[in-house]
């Protein structure tokens, strides 16, 4: 790995091609007034803006329930984007907000107020629209079915020959695999399975996207990314914060829920899924799906739910998650959760793959690890120690990197071993565009590139693997861990059981 950062300033890479403008499209945003509109929506559409991939046609059409115009619209958002400058703690915080992009995209907002249950918001939207148009549904989740039914029963849905109508799903999709196969089946009644964008944000982080590159476009690691060479895997997504305002939600939902069907087996995808044929769409996702629909259904044995009680989060004291406004006070609600998967398949089979996710840890980290099998004969290994395995390190969140843990000798007249660290970083490659990590994702949907968005058959296999677990834990209790600790006793154990052991959080 070459240690050696290029000049300061870092040139674009080698093979960079201009991005073509994205078609002329409506956006029609259900759910305008809400969170994400402000705090992704809207500074992606205005990074998009400034990067110059937006057509001029394109237009936005905010619906919300509550009244608001035009005008008012405009000026909210406008508020929102200047509030961001000011605020380190938003995914979104640019020095400034540059006039030009924001003005394209601030005079393309147009606002209707409208009941998501209502018909007459649809035969409204139906006047309204012609030709392409993506409707992003960022809105609770018991909206997605009624939603797509009336966009299907006012027409919205039919694609003419030179004018495409998708539909952009967040998350969650589904609560555990009926529901997640009841939707599938409702929302393929109204329009077909390529018209349907259902979105994981994790898919628009660039060092997400990286894994496929980093492990396809290599010729070094392709021959050790093998059981024959890889002894287990760990993927972490460890977060600081805690449930914040977002107890209604989370309280029926839970860790497992929230991040593992979705964020965390799409870094298992990444990690784990045998070359694709090509980069297209179906050769991806069919891998993908095949990745998962090899995973073994988890058991409660093979897992550990844990909920923070009360500590420290960087010196300041914080609450136990009961205490979370929205918490029921004997809530059993996972924010924790630690797996071991089993793939069946000939590359992975009899090697682990650790999964842990949790909210109010030591550090926020997003990251895999992969541990390698150490020699299978050393000159450097005695029977009572033998060689430290060599450990390879995807950094995904905060840090953006790759990092090899191996052995060196220890300088010094002695032929003694050190742990040396050999480590890539992002920034010191590659010129950073500014991104929330939707750009990508809706300048694909505007293309039409599915690539980054989940197939219905990935997102049934996954729920396939957890569904276990949700029936198991609707009655079992949790694990308490202190709010700024690494997790619950218990996923230490559940390592320990194999001879593993987590990497401690946040350890550079
Ligand atoms: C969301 C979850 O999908 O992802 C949140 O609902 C979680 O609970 C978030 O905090 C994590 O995403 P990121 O990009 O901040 O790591």
């Amino acid at each position: 790995m070459d240690q050696t950062p290029p000049a300061k300033a870092p040139a674009e890479a080698p093979g960079h091609r201009p991005i073509p403008v994205a078609p002329p499209c409506t956006l029609v945003i259900f759910g305008a007034g809400g969170d994400l509109t402000k705090r992704l929506l809207m500074p992606a559409l205005y990074n998009l803006a400034a990067g110059g991939l937006l057509d001029p046609g394109f237009r936005i059409i905010g619906v919300d329930h509550n009244a608001n115009t035009d005008e008012g619209w405009r000026q909210n958002l406008t508020e929102t984007m200047q509030s961001f400058t000011t605020d380190r703690t938003s995914e979104f915080h640019p020095d400034h907000i540059d006039p030009k992009a924001w003005g394209f995209v601030r005079e393309r907002l147009h606002f209707r107020q409208g009941d998501f249950t209502a018909a007459e918001t649809f035969s409204g939207l139906a006047q309204a629209l012609s030709g392409n148009v993506i409707f992003y549904l960022a809105v609770s989740a018991r909206f997605f079915g009624p939603i797509v039914d009336a966009l299907g029963q006012a027409g919205l849905l039919k694609e003419g020959t030179d004018a495409f109508r998708r539909v952009v799903i967040e998350k969650p999709f589904g609560s555990d695999l009926a529901s997640a196969r009841a939707l599938n089946a409702r929302i393929l009644k109204q329009g077909a399975e390529s018209q349907f964008f259902r979105i994981d944000h994790f898919l628009g982080k660039e060092t997400v996207q990286s894994i496929l590159a980093i492990r396809f476009a290599n010729g070094l690691l392709g021959p050790v990314w093998h059981r024959d060479h890889i002894d287990h895997v760990e993927i972490t997504a460890a977060e600081t914060i805690g449930v914040e305002e977002r107890g209604a939600f989370y309280e029926p939902t839970g860790a497992l829920r929230d991040m593992v069907p979705n964020h965390l087996f799409q870094l298992l995808c990444m990690v784990a899924m045998e070359p694709p044929r090509t980069l297209d769409a179906e050769d991806v996702r069919d891998e993908k799906a095949r990745l998962i629909q090899a995973v073994q259904p988890v058991q409660p044995a093979q897992a550990v739910r844990g909920q923070y009680g009360a500590g420290q989060e960087h010196g300041h004291a914080v609450p136990a998650y009961r205490d979370e406004p929205n918490v029921a006070r004997e809530s059993r609600t996972e924010t924790y959760v630690a797996l071991e998967l089993a793939i069946d398949n000939p590359r992975w089979k009899g090697v682990p793959f650790y999964l842990r996710t949790g909210k109010r840890m030591t550090d926020r980290v997003t990251e895999i690890a992969l541990h390698f099998r150490p020699p299978a004969s050393s000159p450097f290994a005695t029977p009572d120690a033998p060689v430290t395995p060599d450990v390879l390190r995807f950094r995904i969140d905060p840090e953006q990197g790759m990092d090899l843990v191996m052995n060196a000798k220890r300088p010094g007249p002695r032929l003694d071993l050190g742990r040396v660290t050999a480590a890539f970083d992002y920034g010191d490659f590659f010129r950073e565009t500014p991104s929330v990590g939707y750009e990508t994702l809706l300048y694909d949907c505007l293309i039409g590139d599915a690539t980054l968005f989940q197939r219905a058959d990935s997102i049934e296999a996954a729920w396939a693997v957890v569904d276990p677990l949700l029936e198991a834990w609707a009655e079992a209790p949790v694990e308490p861990y202190a709010a700024g600790s690494d997790g619950p006793e218990g996923a230490t154990a559940l390592l320990a059981a194999q001879g593993h052991r987590w990497l401690p959080l946040g350890e550079g």
